[in-house]
């Protein structure tokens, strides 16, 4: 039979599930939506005028449907019990112990999550994956759910990966290329997913909603993460030919972008890709290719990752080596140290590695970046493995809050994340504060490079001999 959703659950209450049920409320005033999590936090901070993340359009979303139709709690059984739809959202982070350890998806807040539901629901629900796991992860979960759910309870899984990209949520949300529901072939499985799409109706063309078989839609997911990353180490591979030819990487992007078989989106060369995804999903894609004794196409994936690792520590071994061959005591200024523009999320941002690469070199770094807070920067370079000591970490870094007064001083400025503002401070007044000479790594391709030169900055540009 035909589920008409009234009231959703969303287990995870962060930048998917957030931004995501957000605007299904939004554009769903008939659902009730219920985004729940363990983090007090997180949910006091999602009730608060200072939401826990940031994404352009978000915040004026929340507050016009907070309290209507869309609720932020902690009390998670109560929205598992009164929802007909639960979406999983939470996260899954690269295992860093055990058994695939620095590769494996760590599916354990997936399955304490189905294990809660099985818990306490007391009527039929639609459990959707939406987060990224493991090709084959819902048929773990429907076994969880049977095995301990009520006698007679009926589940029916989903798989419905979410493509946001973070600083652009609210604009993928409202306008996807497509949606995508994976389903079990079997009449239950069918109506199940027909719930899901008559939800994404109400706001998405039905022609871009697609559903397919459950183990494609996950692994699709891994797949379209892995070929994304793939063409940014492409034209990574290829910056590095640009810098030893004279070739110019923007040139070249745009000449093989204009095919209209390859495209022109995500050719970007860069200091690296960064993000809590892409490493994370790549490596869990090498993982699962070996669990299936499939090494030759494990090395294939893996090497976009190798790719990615080398364009961080080439871009450092460039700075070292156009400042004289040492950093020692020099002030660098870090610009940007978000992993993108337009967020101020720093997983896997770059930016943290290139910061570790100077350290190492002796360099005092000082960093700006317009959305990162503080804490953050101080947690991801005390981080074990990059520097343990914040006390020491102190004495070499700091922050500010100003581009001026982060270059004033400076030996170089990194443009390490492709802030807009970046592009548009006053460098002539920058350039009279800084150490002469005065240098600018742009890891990003934003600036005008022809302009910094004209002003005094020795200008060094990724994908561009110096
Ligand atoms: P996140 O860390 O921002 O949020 C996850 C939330 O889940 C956290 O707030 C955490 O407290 C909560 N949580 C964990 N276990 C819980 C439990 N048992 N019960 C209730 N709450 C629990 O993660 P995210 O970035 O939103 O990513 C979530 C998933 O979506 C991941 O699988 C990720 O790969 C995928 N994804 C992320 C993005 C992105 O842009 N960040 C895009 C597409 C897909
Ligand atoms: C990425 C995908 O784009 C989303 O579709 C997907 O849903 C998401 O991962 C996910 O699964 O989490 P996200 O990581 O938020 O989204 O941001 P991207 O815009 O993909 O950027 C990732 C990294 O690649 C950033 O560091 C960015 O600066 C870098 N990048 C991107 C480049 O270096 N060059 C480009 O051309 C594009």
């Amino acid at each position: 039979e035909q589920v008409h959703v009234k009231k959703i659950c969303c287990i995870g209450a962060g930048y998917v599930g957030g931004p995501t049920m957000t605007v299904i409320a939004e554009k769903c005033p008939h659902i009730t939506v219920t985004i729940v999590d363990v983090n007090p936090h997180r949910i006091a901070a999602w009730n608060s005028d200072d939401l826990p993340i940031y994404e352009p359009g978000l915040e004026d979303i929340v507050k016009a449907h907070r309290g209507t139709n869309l609720f932020f709690s902690t009390d998670i059984d109560k929205a598992i019990i009164e929802a007909d739809m639960i979406f999983v959202s939470v996260n899954t982070p690269t295992k860093t112990q055990g058994l695939g350890k620095g590769f494996a998806a760590d599916l354990k807040y997936v399955e304490a999550c189905t294990r809660r539901i099985a818990a306490v629901a007391q009527s039929h629900k639609i459990v959707v994956e939406k987060s990224t796991v493991p090709c084959r992860t819902a048929s773990s979960m429907r076994y969880i759910l049977e095995a301990n759910a009520r006698p007679g309870l009926r589940f029916d899984i989903l798989s419905s990966p979410e493509f946001l990209a973070e600083g652009s949520a609210i604009r993928d949300l409202h306008d996807p290329d497509r949606v995508l529901i994976g389903n079990l072939d079997t009449p239950e499985g069918h109506a199940a997913a027909q719930a899901l799409v008559e939800v994404y109706a109400n706001w998405v063309d039905r022609s871009k909603v697609v559903t397919t078989g459950l183990w494609s839609s996950e692994l699709s997911k891994l797949a379209a993460n892995a070929f994304l990353a793939q063409r940014i180490s492409s034209i990574n591979a290829m910056s590095a030919i640009c810098e030893a030819t004279g070739a110019d990487v923007d040139e070249v992007a745009h000449a093989v972008g204009l095919d209209t078989r390859i495209g022109s989106k995500f050719l970007k060369a860069s200091i690296g890709f960064g993000g809590s995804c892409f490493q994370k999903d790549l490596s869990n894609l090498v993982y699962l290719c070996h669990s299936l004794h499939l090494p030759e196409v494990a090395t294939y994936w893996k090497s976009v990752l190798d790719m990615n690792d080398f364009q961080k520590r080439r871009f450092a071994q460039r700075v070292v080596a156009s400042m004289f061959s040492t950093l020692t005591d020099k002030k660098i200024t870090l610009f940007g140290f978000a992993f993108k523009n337009n967020t101020g999320d720093t997983r896997e941002s770059p930016a943290i590695t290139v910061a570790k690469y100077f350290r190492e070199e002796r360099a005092n770094i000082t960093i700006y970046d317009p959305k990162v807070p503080d804490r953050q920067v101080w947690l991801d370079l005390t981080e074990p493995g990059v520097v343990d000591d914040e006390i020491e970490l102190r004495k070499t870094v700091s922050i500010k809050h100003d581009a001026y007064e982060a270059a004033e001083g400076a030996d170089a400025i990194v443009i390490c994340t492709d802030w807009e503002e970046f592009k548009n401070l006053d460098y002539e007044r920058i350039y009279k504060g800084m150490g002469k000479p005065a240098f600018v790594f742009d890891g990003r391709l934003i600036l005008d490079e022809k302009a910094l030169k004209k002003i005094g900055f020795r200008v060094e540009t990724i994908g561009r001999s110096g």
